[in-house]
């Protein structure tokens, strides 16, 4: 459920119509309800009841400081990837104690950052990163916390592109070797192990995938228990999908009751790293329509959002709603490609869409709060959108709409004649 919702023809976010904000700012434009991220939020946070758990945002998503922000006072725990996502949970008011380091590529700048800030775990993905975690720790004097990513081998039924636990994936240790690796662990010096942690994709519909996913790691949570190796949270990962088109993703709390009652009477706090389930459904793209042109075999919109401001129609084939915000009732319905003007055949927002437009008109691109924006390039030299929280009747403008000048900082002219001779 959002909070994204037509009045008398108008869509609105909360209590904020899209077409004032679409004037007011202009477009391309980002829009997120503070509402519906706290809603997502907290079907999270009580679906696992009384079992202890800590929902850890995956930055990723969507990492404005305004959207981390709002998390962050609800008391929310982060999944990170970079130094660049722990540094912006930390300008945003995050608790480090909250948060899990993921990914397969930590530098030691990024691991000596984490120690410093005193993390809550690093999810280790590879044995050279486990000893590496280690000899950083002890020169600074310190115990890294760790848990180790489990890659179940497991066919996560999604798009080959977000599907990370299968054995051809780079992501995580392999389930055979998980036991030595533990118990290599647990001779190293700076090393303390916390947990067992997996994420198997991203955008599944059904539960089964992660059931399976959870018997295998609890078979080994057991196994550990034998050899004298304790743990203390199960870190299931992100991955639950959102409803684009008419998917039926499992809610938060059915989901986390059947991790419940697999979970029995292990003391076993749980960790959720979703991203996309919070985000995905909590923002859209305002995008202008330029353009008609009406073929005799194809008419395209073109629209002055493009492949640079939202990329996964054009990278995963990714099909979002595409909806008028002000409904247009003297324009004539027909199927249009939605495209932008970017010079690559591959820019499209949507395809073969009913619409009843006109120039001048915005249109809203749906389900565009998770990984909308953090994938923005400047590619065609585009300056990237704004952003837009909404809460309630009020707005702010949470990132500037990038200047022209924006596009070359950082660049230099050669020095002195640059004429070729
Ligand atoms: N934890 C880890 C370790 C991850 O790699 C990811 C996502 C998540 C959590 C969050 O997953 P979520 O709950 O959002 O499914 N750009 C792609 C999605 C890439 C997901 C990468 N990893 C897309 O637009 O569909």
């Amino acid at each position: 459920m959002d909070h994204f919702n037509y009045r008398d023809g108008v869509l609105y976010a909360e209590q904020t119509s899209l077409a004032v904000l679409a004037n007011v700012h202009g477009t391309p434009l980002y829009v997120y309800s503070r509402a519906t991220i706290e809603r997502h939020w907290h079907a999270f946070n009580n679906a696992a009841g009384s079992r202890d758990h800590l929902v850890c945002y995956a930055v990723k998503a969507n990492s404005n400081l305004a959207v981390l922000n709002v998390l962050a006072r609800l008391g929310s725990g982060f999944d990170i990837v970079s130094g660049g996502e722990l540094a912006r949970v930390l300008e945003a008011g995050g608790d480090p104690a909250k948060v899990v380091f993921s990914g397969v590529g930590k530098t030691r700048a990024e691991i000596s950052e984490a120690l410093q800030a005193g993390i809550y775990c690093f999810n280790v993905e590879s044995e050279p990163e486990l000893e590496r975690i280690s000899d950083i720790a002890v020169s600074l004097n310190k115990v890294a916390p760790i848990s180790l990513r489990i890659n179940p081998d497991i066919d996560a039924k999604t798009h080959p592109y977000i599907s990370t636990g299968l054995k051809e994936n780079k992501f995580g240790i392999p389930f055979e070797r998980a036991l030595a690796c533990y118990q290599h662990a647990a001779q190293l010096p700076g090393i303390t192990i916390h947990g067992v942690d997996c994420h198997i994709g991203s955008q599944l519909t059904e539960l089964a995938p992660f059931i399976e996913a959870v018997d295998k790691l609890l078979a080994l949570i057991d196994a550990l228990a034998k050899v004298g190796i304790t743990i203390k949270h199960l870190d299931v990962g992100g991955g639950l999908g959102v409803t684009y088109d008419n998917e039926h993703p499992p809610e938060p709390a059915a989901y986390a009751q059947v991790l419940n009652e697999r979970l029995g009477e292990r003391d076993l706090t749980l960790l959720f790293e979703p991203g996309r389930a919070i985000m995905a459904n909590a923002g859209v793209l305002l995008t202008g329509v330029e353009y008609l042109k009406v073929g005799e075999s194809k008419n395209f919109a073109l629209v002055d959002a493009a492949m640079n401001d939202l990329i996964r129609p054009s990278l995963y084939g990714a099909w979002q709603s595409i909806v008028p915000v002000v409904a247009n009732s003297q324009a004539v319905m027909r199927e249009y490609d939605v495209v932008g003007p970017v010079c690559e055949t591959g820019d499209f927002l949507g395809k073969s869409r009913q619409l009843a437009i006109a120039p001048g008109d915005v249109l809203a691109v749906r389900s565009a709060g998770a990984y909308g924006f953090v994938m923005s390039s400047n590619y065609n030299s585009r300056p990237r959108a704004a952003e837009v929280m909404v809460d309630g009747e009020q707005h702010v403008v949470v990132r500037e709409r990038e200047s022209r000048q924006s596009l070359w900082a950082g660049e230099q002219l050669l020095p002195g004649d640059v004429d070729a001779d």
